[in-house]
């Protein structure tokens, strides 16, 4: 039997955190050895907040780096950058073309980035969830492991699907997003004010890039509170989110004593915090310093980037190929 398709992406814009791991990248390890996988670098994307030119190879590179630094593997998966596949824009394109104005500008992340930046509400902006459906749909995806953040963006990816279908005929199958556990995940930022973030929230974000002292020091910083003044009292967001990280990164055993102390009402946040730091230290230590070691092995990663893109572009031109013939451009 064909495995089933996967695609994700991740935009080029800055340093990766654990929310990126936690919601994307640890996803992607344990879908790799039993799906089709085609993994990419949004640099395209990356464009709409204007980087500088300087940065863009650093921060692709990076992304690349830190993806196989976690545990993907370039053999069994693609692993490219959307600019390497010409077939995206093309399907962009087309897909432009069956994308209303209307539905674009009510999309909240389209909202909140003019809310923003009001000096720059370019068009690429508001058609980013067209490119993000063209991403997918050149592969024939059905299965996108995102964090919840993307939620939206796969429905409309699903509508434009249905929508070429119902203009063209049967091609696209329709995108789901893919989570192993029942919730999509959402790694909140440790200051309890919204989520960890590439640019935003940046001294209360722990990147896979951080130093040792800085990841204790981010954690011994995290909000808490005087504790819960009942036994199995509900958890604030802020220190549901720490559990969280504490369940990803520490022992069973270590989990469970802290959140028994929390029930019995005699959590010690200075312990806790300290224990998930060390915790934290060791998980994100070896991806740190092996992403740095593969950052210098450019001619590596190119090979990689390579790769990647022929095994994406012999999926995408037979999708480009298909979408031409039934929108009719088919002239030789
Ligand atoms: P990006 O680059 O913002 O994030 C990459 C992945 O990380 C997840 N993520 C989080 N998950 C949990 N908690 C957080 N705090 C957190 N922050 C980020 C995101 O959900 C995402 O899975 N538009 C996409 C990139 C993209 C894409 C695609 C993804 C372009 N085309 C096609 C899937 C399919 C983005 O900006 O992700």
């Amino acid at each position: 039997m064909s495995k089933e398709i996967v695609v994700s992406g991740i935009r080029s814009t800055g340093y990766l955190h654990l929310g990126n791991y936690f919601g994307a990248i640890q996803n992607y390890i344990k879908m790799q050895e039993n799906y089709n996988c085609y993994f990419f670098v949004a640099d395209y994307h990356s464009l709409t907040t204007h980087p500088d030119p300087k940065d863009l190879k650093g921060n692709v590179f990076r992304v690349l780096a830190e993806n196989i630094a976690s545990g993907l593997d370039p053999e069994k998966v693609a692993l490219y950058a959307q600019s390497d596949v010409p077939e995206i824009p093309e399907l962009y394109l087309m897909l432009n073309m069956l994308a209303y104005k209307g539905e674009l500008e009510k999309v909240p992340t389209f909202k909140e980035k003019v809310r923003l930046n009001p000096d720059n509400v370019n068009a690429g902006l508001l058609t980013y969830p067209v490119l993000m459906a063209a991403d997918i749909l050149i592969h024939k995806a059905v299965k996108v492991p995102v964090g919840k953040d993307q939620e939206q963006h796969l429905e409309m990816a699903r509508n434009f699907a249905v929508r070429f279908n119902g203009r063209y005929g049967d091609f696209f199958p329709e995108p789901h997003v893919y989570r192993f556990s029942s919730d999509t995940v959402k790694i909140m930022s440790l200051d309890g004010e919204g989520k960890m973030s590439k640019s935003e929230n940046v001294n209360a974000t722990i990147y896979l890039s951080d130093a040792d002292d800085l990841i204790k020091k981010k954690i011994m910083k995290a909000k808490t509170d005087s504790g819960p003044t009942e036994p199995n009292a509900e958890m604030p967001d802020y220190i549901k989110n720490l559990f969280v990280l504490m369940q990803m990164v520490s022992a069973p055993e270590t989990t469970s004593h802290f959140r028994e102390t929390y029930a019995n009402c005699n959590v010690r946040y200075g312990d806790f915090k300290k224990q998930l730091a060390e915790d934290m230290v060791k998980f994100v230590a070896p991806i740190r310093d092996r992403a740095a070691e593969l950052q210098q092995n450019e001619e590596y990663l190119r090979k990689i980037l390579k790769m990647g893109a022929e095994k994406a572009r012999e999926s995408a031109s037979k999708t480009i190929e298909g979408a031409r013939k039934l929108i009719g451009i088919n002239y030789y």
